[in-house]
């Protein structure tokens, strides 16, 4: 069982990707929780460089070819692995994230992302992707005080520096891509408490394993 979790800054991915971690291990299954950039050794390293605000020079392209060789490096060292040997991958941010950050978000064509995506993720997509849908306005507020609290503003948030517009035209994005691909997107109101965004993940999961489709 693949799935990944998506959404603008502040959404609340961290938080529901450990519960459902948790849900899923109460089920008895083994649980890979993951990350994009960032999952596999060499993505820790090619996540420091993508979002170190110092690289705000960085191109639109080359920018795209990390975020495509760490999400290569981490399927084929990460979550094919976990998914052979039958157990479970939660990943925050995945393929999705590429088409609507560097397409919606940057301009880049999104038809032409995917067609790169499905040469990176070698043919493996997720069962379920959970959008954590809210306004921007309320996520950045969010994530701004996360980053204060857990002190990391000096070496991550080049994303979070960008301005309404450009988190605006995420959101829409995200809505828009998850419209194209409702065979495997469920939208979430991300806009209450983290406990009510659980109950909607849970209640889909549930219903999921019930029918077997997962
Ligand atoms: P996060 O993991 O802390 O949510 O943030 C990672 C940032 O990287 C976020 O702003 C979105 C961005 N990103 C892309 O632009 N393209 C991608 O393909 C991925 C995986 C992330």
């Amino acid at each position: 069982m693949f799935i990944t979790l998506e959404g603008i800054e502040g959404c609340g991915k961290s938080t529901q990707i450990r519960r459902i971690k948790t849900f899923l291990e109460s089920k008895g299954m083994t649980v890979v929780q993951t990350l994009e950039p960032g999952g596999s050794a060499l993505g820790a390293t090619l996540r420091a460089i993508l979002l170190n605000p110092k690289n705000s020079d960085i191109t639109g392209l080359t920018e795209l070819f990390l975020y495509l060789a760490d999400r290569s490096q981490h399927i084929s060292s990460v979550i094919k692995p976990a998914l052979d040997r039958g157990e479970a991958v939660l990943c925050d941010r995945f393929a999705d994230s590429t088409v609507v950050y560097q397409g919606y978000g940057r301009g880049l064509d999104p038809k032409l992302l995917h067609q790169l995506n499905s040469v990176a993720v070698n043919s493996i997509w997720p069962d379920i992707t959970f959008l954590l849908d809210l306004e921007p306005e309320i996520g950045l507020k969010r994530a701004l005080t996360r980053n204060f609290q857990e002190n990391k503003h000096a070496t991550e948030g080049r994303f979070e520096a960008e301005n309404l517009a450009f988190h605006t035209r995420i959101r829409e994005g995200y809505l828009t891509w998850a419209a194209l691909n409702r065979d495997r997107f469920v939208v979430i109101d991300a806009t209450g408490s983290r406990e009510d965004t659980f109950a909607a993940i849970k209640k889909h999961i549930h219903f999921k394993l019930q029918a077997n489709k997962i």
